[in-house]
């Protein structure tokens, strides 16, 4: 790469775009103009323009679960058409919109309190992958806009002591549960829920009070209610939006009460903005393709296994985590849209960490430890905080490191010795931020969906399932059983025999 941009001193200019807000930079890539045309002749050949129509105009592009993904829906704007079965599906959207802004300002201003009366200041929230990481996320991003009087909290894991530490922490007369659960039958979030309701239930000495102290966000409304829900607090979404695409949905509601609906809103017009230059833009100057392209370039003619992702800017430490699910969960595939099993690779590891941190741990690998590692990196072109002069430190060390990535210290060779060199040849994206708004960030998320989407039509894959994760869920019923028993355990492996054994010693003597 070096050397690509010695030859070219107009390379920046002529890989790199700007859309929505954003800048792209992808000059760092091992890529010439030939290469430029040859992926965009794949993606031409993989007929993602047709794909990408078939997504927009509500096809069952998920075709092992019969249904549409049209999660593009969710951040339309009256005026706009998606069709399910031949029905526009905007105006339920929107519905569902205005009454979860009505909530959201009844919250915030203080009408809508907790049995006593009490304002609500805290807001729980309890689901896992999809159900969580998108909202946790950005309402770790959008922290700053949050000048209002909800603070948030997030449940996942199964895990007694996480729980035992939030709800240590707040009073139940201030606290709102938000269940958040597309199919309402999630295992984790059940437990996690029907736990948070007896500490309510405890605290408040009244059986009562769980129905003014929680909410819902659903596509199983019946089973929300079931759960004692009433249904005012429960707001509805569909089955054709996947839950990992599901964050534009009502399970914002979280982020919308700590920043308010209007910002919300914004949000979803930075979604919007996105699928018009997605569908609008031609291919070369198209960022969701060229981030595809890029991507399939080095899972499939490098070899490379993962892709990391490199935030610089802590209001951003939780995008690896999101887009992790996004990435892998849709992409990680073995057969393609026929059933037929596939001999090449498809979604490459991804992780990630912020910036300054990562530079500090794993970045050494990278630079001397071989192997070809793609990154994105996300810079905010504005201050967050000008108070210290962290942000050109923060800028300086982005440059330092997507320099060294590319360029290495091999022109000083002579005068290095070898345990010294960096060779560089690192591949690297940028994406530059105007300012981390709420739109800016609708923007950015809906620009990887779209990629996701790319790259799974030009591997043949159906992104929109997760058939994998459900073998686990089926096994941990069994073992949960096993586990409670006091011996015996028949039909397993003499590792999982050998743990269970093992663990249940330990069972006998918990007293929790
Ligand atoms: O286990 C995977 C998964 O189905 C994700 O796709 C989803 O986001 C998550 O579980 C939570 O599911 P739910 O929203 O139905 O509780």
């Amino acid at each position: 790469m070096g050397d690509l941009f010695q030859a070219d001193p107009d390379r920046f200019d002529r890989f790199s775009l700007e859309a929505c807000g954003m800048l792209l930079d992808y000059s760092k890539n091992r890529i010439s103009d030939e290469t430029s045309d040859l992926l965009m002749a794949l993606a031409r050949a993989s007929d993602v323009e047709g794909w990408r129509d078939r997504l927009f105009s509500g096809e069952h592009v998920n075709n092992t679960e019969g249904r549409p993904a049209l999660h593009m829906a969710l951040r339309a704007k009256e005026g706009d058409v998606y069709t399910v079965q031949g029905k526009n599906v905007v105006p339920a959207v929107l519905d569902v919109r205005k009454r979860m802004g009505d909530f959201v300002s009844a919250v915030r201003d203080g009408t809508r309190t907790g049995a006593t009366g009490e304002r609500i200041t805290d807001v729980v929230n309890i689901g896992i992958g999809g159900s969580d990481l998108g909202a946790h996320m950005a309402a770790r991003a959008l922290a700053p806009y949050n000048n209002g009087p909800v603070r948030t909290h997030f449940i996942s894991d199964i895990d007694g002591w996480k729980l035992k530490r939030v709800l240590g922490g707040l009073s139940w007369e201030s606290t709102l549960f938000v269940v958040s659960s597309k199919t309402f039958t999630t295992r984790e979030t059940l437990l996690n829920a029907q736990c948070a309701r007896t500490w309510l239930e405890r605290e408040s000495e009244n059986k009562e009070t769980w129905a003014h102290h929680s909410a819902a966000t659903t596509a199983n409304p019946a089973r929300a209610v079931s759960f004692g829900i009433p249904t005012d607090s429960i707001f509805e979404f569909w089955d054709w939006v996947g839950g990992r695409y599901s964050i534009w949905s009502a399970v914002g509601l979280p982020v919308a009460l700590a920043v308010g609906m209007d910002r919300f809103e914004e949000f979803l017009a930075g979604g919007r903005d996105m699928d018009v230059h997605f569908q609008t833009a031609p291919m070369e100057e198209n960022m969701p393709v060229i981030l595809a392209l890029l991507g399939i370039w080095y899972a499939n003619f490098f070899g490379a296994e993962s892709h990391a992702v490199i935030p610089y800017d802590d209001r951003l430490s939780r995008l690896p985590d999101h887009l992790r699910q996004m990435d892998m969960e849709s992409n990680g595939k073995g057969v393609d849209r026929d059933g037929k099993p596939i001999d090449y690779a498809t979604a490459p590891v991804m992780w990630g960490g912020t910036g300054i941190n990562s530079q500090h741990s794993f970045f050494q690998k990278f630079h001397q430890g071989g192997g070809v590692v793609p990154m994105d990196f996300f810079v905010i072109a504005e201050a967050g905080d000008r108070e210290c002069g962290h942000h050109d430190a923060q800028l300086a060390s982005f440059l330092a490191q997507s320099r060294a990535f590319m360029q290495g210290n091999a022109v000083d060779k002579k005068h290095l010795a070898p345990y010294e060199l960096v060779f560089g040849n690192n591949p690297s994206n940028t994406l530059v931020m105007a300012r981390l708004d709420a739109r800016t960030l609708g923007s950015l998320i809906a620009l990887y969906e779209h990629k996701i989407f790319v790259q799974a039509t030009v591997w043949k894959i159906n992104p929109f399932d997760q058939w994998g994760v459900e073998l686990g869920k089926k096994l941990a019923q069994g073992l949960e059983l096993e586990l409670k028993k006091p011996g015996g355990g028949n039909g397993y492996d003499s590792s999982t025999l050998g743990l269970i054994g093992y663990l249940r010693k330990f069972r006998q003597t918990d007293t929790s």
